[in-house]
């Protein structure tokens, strides 16, 4: 997908000059619960916070949940915008710290499904609608589908979160092998949740390193970690990010460094229209 996109930008360089660029970042795990939505929550608030215009896409298919997670209650589905009774924009809900969410999630199994003209609508719906946006969080949802995969290929940058246990580990790598094989992927940033400590946390990042490069001949990036704190269910089960409803906590304060970490990221080379390529990725026209 990146080479395809310098292809794109070798062949457009007006569009790619001077055009404002949405950043997309893509949060996987390969393995379920290690704490994707909340790392895509939590980072959403922080970069609000630090000034950033922020869209996250929940595009964890089926199982969908970051509305859940952050006390909110979406109106319209991405059905209202298929049958034309709403447009992408109507089913956008805006979150806490300004951030907006696009709760995409249920609708998008029929998406491979859709008609030309209906992709079509989508894709400029969806050009509009990031027209302003800085950075576009997607929560992948867990395992190797090619739901997940389609998305963590299609963004420029890929967090993929582990956890200490050893099966994170081994479901992290084979995410990575098959984004690695099939998708020439070969930058991930490796963030790790639910630590007890930094020593914990680099300890853990290594083993997943050590793998990545002898079997796949690539090296990760420690993004850093979070660390295992009781307020982050608390939180939860009171459907707030743990940064808004916490912020003194250990995970609050982690989130908050992650978030100036990733702000202070350069600017992504790519024109506008990335979101056009994105889009077509993930819908290929029939
Ligand atoms: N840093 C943390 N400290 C303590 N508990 C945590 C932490 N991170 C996540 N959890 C716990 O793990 C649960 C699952 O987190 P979350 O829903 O973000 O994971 P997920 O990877 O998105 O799961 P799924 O794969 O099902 O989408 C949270 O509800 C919380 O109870
Ligand atoms: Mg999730």
């Amino acid at each position: 997908m990146k080479n395809m996109l310098s292809e794109q930008e070798t062949a457009m360089p007006a569009m790619a000059q001077g055009s404002l660029c949405t950043r997309v970042i893509a949060v996987t795990s390969g393995k379920g619960g290690v704490g994707k939505t909340n790392v895509v929550a939590n980072l959403a608030v922080g970069l609000a916070r630090a000034g950033k215009q922020v869209l996250v896409l929940d595009a964890d298919l089926g199982l969908g949940n970051i509305d859940v997670l952050l006390g909110l209650v979406p109106r319209y589905t991405l059905e209202d915008v298929l049958c034309g009774s709403r447009s992408l924009s109507d089913i956008i809900i805006p979150g806490p710290a300004g951030i907006q969410v696009l709760p995409a999630g249920s609708g998008l199994p029929q998406l491979t499904a859709l008609t030309d003209t209906q992709q079509l609508t989508l894709q400029t719906e969806l050009e509009q609608v990031v027209d302003n946006v800085e950075v576009l969080l997607i929560d992948t949802g867990a395992g190797i589908s090619p739901n997940v995969t389609y998305f963590a290929a299609a963004a420029q940058e890929t967090i993929v979160v582990i956890s200490p246990e050893p099966t994170s580990l081994t479901d992290a790598y084979a995410l990575m092998k098959v984004l690695c094989r099939q998708h020439r992927e070969r930058r991930f940033k490796v963030l790790v949740n639910m630590v007890k400590s930094q020593r914990d946390a680099t300890q853990t990042f290594r083993k997943l390193d050590v793998a990545a490069e002898r079997f796949l001949n690539i090296s990760l990036d420690y993004l850093g970690f979070i660390p295992l704190d009781d307020y982050l269910p608390m939180a939860v089960i009171e459907q707030k990010a743990v940064t808004e409803r916490f912020p003194a906590s250990p995970s609050s304060r982690a989130f908050v460094e992650l978030a100036k970490k990733v702000a202070e990221w350069p600017d992504p080379q790519l024109p506008k229209s990335t979101v056009q390529f994105l889009w077509q990725q993930l819908v290929p026209m029939n």
